[in-house]
């Protein structure tokens, strides 16, 4: 009802007074009234107290507030201590590992869904069944409404019965407050666990392009789906103007399943591998201090996306623009694979490449900054470190 309408004649507002005296059920009647509201019709739930089956709703409600706090603290402890560092099929820890983000995902949820369906079962089973009509109205609320509307919220937590009922309050309190302790957990977990423990040996500031010790020759490899199937990519392999997805290769490797596995799986290890046609490359800007970083024709840069990791899978040969499918980032493959349309604010990492005495495209050292997307360490270039440092 607005204001205009309660000041017609005929519509009684009550005066200061009469609001002071007036009983909380009497406030709620009143602010049905005035919201013109028509409750035609209201049964409360239980009206004869202490039934087992009042009793039984009491503890289902219960029971899914318990879970949900039960499900919040689990999920704290998962994100705290479940081994989450990756591991290869096979190796030790591999099923833990396997299990990390599964556990989130499933603890969390349960602590959101059990408070919903705990809210679920209250609506249903405590407060009062009512249908209700109402004229809707526009306007600011003024006094009246705001002080009715308190009386119907407190008239509706009193009707459901809950503030009597110490099993659902606790059970609330705790699964309500755990799971607002675990929701910033994921926030504060950065925190505790140390990404930098390793030093220069972190993982965000490594890739398996970085040779073990120095000289190490790391062969570009192509990935034929067999991982002890070694084929090396060799510098006529490609036609100008192709692509081809290519993996680091260590001698040492050869016949170590784990070591070849994680070569092909790691985040960091899928490199382009792109031919120019020679007149493209004549075109070619190169960044500073990554001037002989090519091959003559061939240029390598990461594929993993310096906006969100996704793999920049497309090539167009036309336009020598790298695509990234997920949110269109597009690289420019003659200018240092910097970023020309898309969300991408960063150049693709480029590997520096060369061929050996026997004719197989290898890499130079590994690359000179980190792969993939930003993270609050990263520096932001003003210059490029000399080949075969890493900046810290
Ligand atoms: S991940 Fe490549 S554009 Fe978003």
């Amino acid at each position: 009802m607005s204001n205009a309408d309660r000041n017609t004649p005929g519509n009684k507002n009550p005066s200061e007074e009469e609001l002071a005296s007036m009983s909380q059920e009497e406030l709620a009647r009143l602010g049905t009234n005035l919201d013109d509201v028509d409750v035609i019709f209201r049964r409360n739930r239980w009206p004869a107290k202490g039934t087992k089956a009042e009793k039984r709703a009491e503890r289902q409600i219960a029971f899914w507030f318990a879970l949900s706090g039960l499900s919040a603290l689990a999920f704290i402890a998962v994100f705290l201590f479940w081994p989450w560092e990756h591991k290869s099929l096979g190796e030790e820890g591999y099923n833990l590992y396997n299990w990390a983000t599964p556990l989130y995902g499933l603890t969390f949820g349960m602590a959101i869904l059990s408070i919903g369906i705990a809210a679920v079962l209250i609506a249903k089973k405590m407060i009062p069944e009512e249908i209700a009509v109402q004229q809707r109205h526009d306007g600011p609320s003024d006094a009246v409404d705001q002080k009715t509307s308190v009386a119907l919220l407190k008239d509706a937590y009193d009707t459901s019965t809950i503030g009597r009922r110490n099993m659902i309050k606790l059970s609330a309190i705790f699964g309500v407050g755990t799971f607002a302790v675990a929701a910033p957990v994921a926030l504060a977990g950065g925190m505790v666990k140390n990404p930098w423990a390793d030093g220069d040996d972190s993982p965000l500031w490594t890739s398996p392009w970085d040779p073990d010790y120095p000289g190490q020759t790391v062969y570009l490899r192509r990935d034929t789906g067999r991982i002890d199937d070694i084929v090396l990519v060799r510098a006529e392999d490609l036609d100008a103007g192709a692509m081809e997805t290519v993996f680091p290769f260590k001698e040492e490797w050869r016949g170590d399943l784990y070591k070849l596995r994680y070569s092909l799986r790691h985040q960091y290890a899928p490199v382009m591998l792109i031919r120019l046609r020679s007149s493209d490359t004549a075109r070619v800007v190169k960044r500073q201090g990554q001037e002989d970083f090519n091959y003559g024709d061939y240029f390598a840069y990461s594929k993993i996306c310096t906006h969100l990791a996704c793999p920049t899978s497309l090539y167009e040969q036309q336009t020598q623009r790298i695509l990234c499918p997920c949110h269109q980032s597009q690289f420019d493959a003659l200018q240092y694979a910097k970023p020309v349309f898309g969300p991408a604010t960063r150049a693709l990492p480029q590997l520096p490449i060369t061929v050996d005495e026997e004719g197989f495209l290898v890499a130079r050292g590994g690359f000179i900054e980190p792969v993939g997307p930003a993270f609050w360490e990263r520096p932001n270039y003003t210059e490029i470190p000399d080949l075969g440092e890493r900046e810290s």
